[in-house]
């Protein structure tokens, strides 16, 4: 998967249209990249993380990998979410109550669909994500209770920020819809046992998806976590797990040079471990793709950021950044800072709504090169030039190739995207599915929450 966009089209390898394509060419030698040989020596520990994926994926929703597994396991588990989201759907707005992984992905995929196929007709969707008392007072301010439903989602039950949260929209229901009504529009996805959240659904009689106890957050949005809230909009949830078995397929194979999945975590390694490239920018030149960087910068850095016992600490550090936006903010520090970069760069092949540059006759003398383009055109010309200069200025840099921006090809993302991680994590040595520095943060909040107010606090 070495091809430049240089290279003929015959010559590139024949995929699927609706596949991914990876211009890997430029994390290789040619910059300050990964070179063959490196590559070849990882082999035997390519090989080896492999087989362990395979391993633990194999047991399905009981491994410990489970959430590798979800392409091909979740379809059975589609008619009970599909059948809640046709009774969330009656509602114009849904306002998810979530944090973290729990709110990430559906997130992500919402603003990547709902932005190129916007459609009256379906609800809206509402993250609130953090416990800004602005953030929900204008929400609330925006709602009406009767045409509004509310999604809790937590894995654990009982995260502080997402109990607050339900908490909020659970009283504004009640205060103007009275405690009966209030029940109607509220929807818990939660553990299948345990927790606070799963307790009170059974005590209050509120309908209640559970999600695979081996999933953790980050990496459940092929659960009813994501699937819920995004099957109520009208997202062809389906195409979405197609298009995650898709890539799980196409990373059935220890060989680089066929899994991509493989081959990023790779590279992404070699570049941190041999070349001292510990940021990890993300950069796509397709606004609706912005929140799916946000969903893969906590997939990144809560499963890699970690100490390992008598070595380096594992992890590079994931940026978000936007083309063409921040060419003119960024870019200056990416190209003359610290050469410790890598790039991500992700690009539109096809644009359902594209529309030609409004140039005047009368301008056409002082803009000549804009005549007859359109927008996607121009964008494309800033963004090749953009990997261009990062290129000459020998940053090592990838470039995704989206066919489309639609569910079959979010799928492969995310499906990608959480195997490179967990490839990634074992190739570090670490656990990629843990988060125990998150874990701290949580008690101390509860610790700080039982101090406060206490005589002497
Ligand atoms: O990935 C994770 O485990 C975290 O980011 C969680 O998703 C986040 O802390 C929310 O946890 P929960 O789903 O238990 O409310």
């Amino acid at each position: 998967m070495t091809t430049r966009d240089s290279t003929a089209p015959s010559a590139r390898p024949a995929l699927p249209r609706h596949r991914l394509r990876f211009d890997t060419a430029d994390m290789y030698e040619a910059g300050h990249g990964v070179t063959a040989k490196e590559l070849a020596g990882l082999q035997p520990e390519l090989a080896r993380v492999h087989a362990v994926v395979q391993e633990k994926s194999r047991a399905g929703l009981d491994a410990e990998f489970a959430c590798l597994a979800l392409p091909t396991h979740m379809p059975a588990g589609l008619p009970a979410i599909e059948q809640a989201a046709a009774d969330v759907r009656h509602f114009r707005d849904i306002v998810v109550a979530g944090i973290g992984g729990s709110s990430l992905g559906a997130k992500a995929v919402y603003h990547a669909l709902r932005e190129v196929n916007p459609s009256a007709e379906q609800p809206a969707l509402h993250f609130l994500e953090n416990i800004d008392p602005y953030h929900l007072q204008f929400l609330l301010a925006r709602l009406k209770p009767e045409s509004t439903a509310v999604i809790a989602i937590s894995k654990s039950g009982g995260t502080i920020e997402t109990v607050v949260q339900y908490l909020a929209l659970r009283e504004w229901l009640e205060n103007c819809l009275g405690p009966v009504e209030a029940r109607k529009h509220q929807w818990i996805v939660t553990d299948p046992k345990q927790g606070w959240m799963r307790e009170l659904a059974a005590r209050e009689h509120l309908p209640a998806l559970p999600l695979p106890p081996k999933v953790g957050g980050r990496y459940s949005v092929l659960t009813a976590v994501g699937l819920l809230p995004l099957a109520a909009v009208g997202v062809d949830v389906r195409a979405l797990l197609d298009g995650a078995a898709d890539n799980a397929a196409r990373c059935a194979t220890d060989d680089p040079k066929v899994n991509p999945a493989l081959e990023l975590a790779a590279l992404h390694y070699l570049l941190d471990t041999r070349h001292g490239k510990r940021i990890s920018i993300m950069m796509p030149y397709a606004d609706p793709l912005l929140q799916f960087v946000n969903w893969y910068c906590q997939l990144w850095a809560e499963s890699l950021g970690k100490r390992v016992p008598g070595a380096e600490p594992a992890g590079t550090l994931p940026v978000r950044a936007m083309g063409s936006v921040d060419q003119h903010s960024q870019l200056q520090m990416y190209l003359e800072s610290r050469p410790d970069k890598m790039f991500t760069f992700i690009a539109l092949d096809r644009w359902e709504d594209d529309r030609p540059v409004a140039l005047p006759e009368t301008e056409r003398h002082t803009f000549p090169y804009l005549a007859g383009k359109r927008l996607s055109e121009v964008l494309d010309a800033e963004f090749r030039a953009t990997r261009e200069v990062i290129t000459r200025a020998r940053h090592p840099n990838v470039t995704l190739h989206l066919p489309a921006l639609d569910a079959h090809v979010l799928g492969q993302l995310i499906d990608l995207y959480q195997r490179v991680t967990v490839y990634c994590g074992l190739l570090y040595g670490v656990n990629p599915l843990d988060q125990p520095a998150v874990e701290l943060g949580k008690q101390l909040t509860l610790r700080f929450l039982n101090e406060r107010g206490k005589p002497g606090a």
